[in-house]
């Protein structure tokens, strides 16, 4: 059989593939090449430590006290409340835990299903480039059509008469990501309120990435959809407690949005992962109720680890301007090499130790700048080391 007719009928199965042009994520690609040659990983965005052992220690509670079966699909209900009370501190939202908060296994799933639940073949949605590398796959499934508007460096600001000269009837949904992934920068309360405009007059469905959303620098504020009610009524708001709590491995997340949208997304929710897992959301939901400082300790504990790095680079010949938010910092090269970016972190990682992602990945069309993207979500001690071979170039 092994060499008979089933082997080669599985040999010729011939498929017309719906995603042709996507391969493995430049953040596998480098994690991989990072360990191939034992570089120092900035590259992919996980930190090395780990979550609070607090945490840790009610995950373990429920492992071992009998809590390992299926969840309700919405989440447990103890961090659907955990949840509505924090985007009430934060964001003066109230939202109901039955009806407006999902969790779902990371932010990723929250925004597949998302766009899924309103995206029907034909229909434009509009993201941003640089773009973080889910968006498009999860548009182009529910049969969209991408309309990606390029960011220009360095300040990757948008261009909200762009967007209105974009909008057609077909436009369904606009993607918004702030704290921003790959550049650091911020919406400001000015673009929410452009967004929120758009939104009304073409009755579009936002989809707003807030991974980052404690994440924040510079006593800057973060501009949550959530505070704009006729925005958030229309909006799926997206956050990840990967990113809040150290702990990106354990892929959970949710998603607040009005009931309307709740519906239509635990739809699909519950067809594509149904649940998350049951004693991590227990033990988050705890965390959370004891520990809220935590949220408010993150802006402090990410700016100084930006800050070393940057100080560490000051006199390289890279260019840097601070992050605003997130835990990436955009570093421009043209001093050093005249390699585009996908060469020069590949050079970057097996001749000088250091992995970075480049920058030319997350863009449709790619501007003629150099650019790479250095993770700081590491110790301090990993960041000195990462930023003497750097500062040696
Ligand atoms: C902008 C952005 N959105 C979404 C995600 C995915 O989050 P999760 O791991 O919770 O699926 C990431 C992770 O890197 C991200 O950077």
């Amino acid at each position: 059989m092994r060499n008979g007719f089933g082997h080669n009928a599985r040999m010729s199965l011939k498929l017309n593939s719906k995603l042709p042009h996507v391969g493995t994520t430049i953040f596998t690609v480098m994690s991989a090449l990072a360990a191939a040659h034992g570089a120092i990983n900035l590259s992919q965005g996980f930190p090395d430590y780990d979550g609070p052992s607090a945490l840790k220690e009610r995950v373990k509670h429920y492992l071992d006290t009998g809590f390992n079966q299926y969840p309700p699909m919405a989440g447990v209900l103890s961090l659907r409340e955990a949840i509505a009370t924090k985007v009430l501190r934060c964001y003066g939202a109230k939202v109901s835990p039955e009806t407006e908060v999902t969790v779902t296994p990371g932010a990723t799933e929250a925004i597949y299903c998302a766009v899924t639940a309103v995206c029907r073949p034909g229909d434009e949605v509009i993201l941003f480039d640089p773009a973080y590398d889910s968006y498009e796959p999860a548009v182009t499934l529910a049969g969209g059509r991408p309309i990606r508007l390029a960011l220009t460096p360095p300040a990757y600001r948008i261009d909200w008469q762009r967007v209105a000269d974009t909008i057609t009837s077909r436009t369904r949904m606009i993607m918004v990501n702030s704290p921003h992934n790959p550049t650091g920068t911020m919406l400001d309360a000015e673009d929410l309120r452009e967004l929120e405009r758009l939104a009304e007059r073409h009755n579009l469905v936002v989809c707003s990435d807030e991974v980052y959303e404690h994440l924040v620098f510079d006593g800057v504020r973060h501009e949550s959809v959530l505070r704009y009610p006729a925005l958030a009524a229309r909006s799926f708001a997206v956050s990840s407690f990967g990113k809040t709590y150290h702990v990106t491995g354990w892929k959970t997340g949710y998603c607040v949005a009005p009931p309307a949208l709740t519906q239509e997304l635990r739809r699909v929710h519950q067809f594509v992962t149904f649940v998350g897992i049951t004693p991590i959301q227990l033990g988050l939901a705890d965390f959370m109720q004891a520990h809220p400082e935590h949220l408010d300790e993150l802006p402090q504990f990410y700016q100084r680890k930006r800050d070393l790095f940057n100080a560490a680079l000051k006199h390289s010949r890279f260019v840097l301007k601070p992050s605003q938010g997130t835990f990436f910092q955009l570093a421009e090269y043209s001093a050093i090499s005249d390699l585009p970016d996908r060469a020069f972190v590949e050079w970057l990682t097996k001749e000088r130790g250091v992995a970075a992602i480049p920058m030319s990945v997350f863009y449709e069309h790619p501007p003629a700048s150099r650019y790479v993207r250095f993770c700081f979500c590491k110790e301090d001690s990993t960041l000195e080391k990462a930023a003497l071979r750097l500062a040696a170039l």
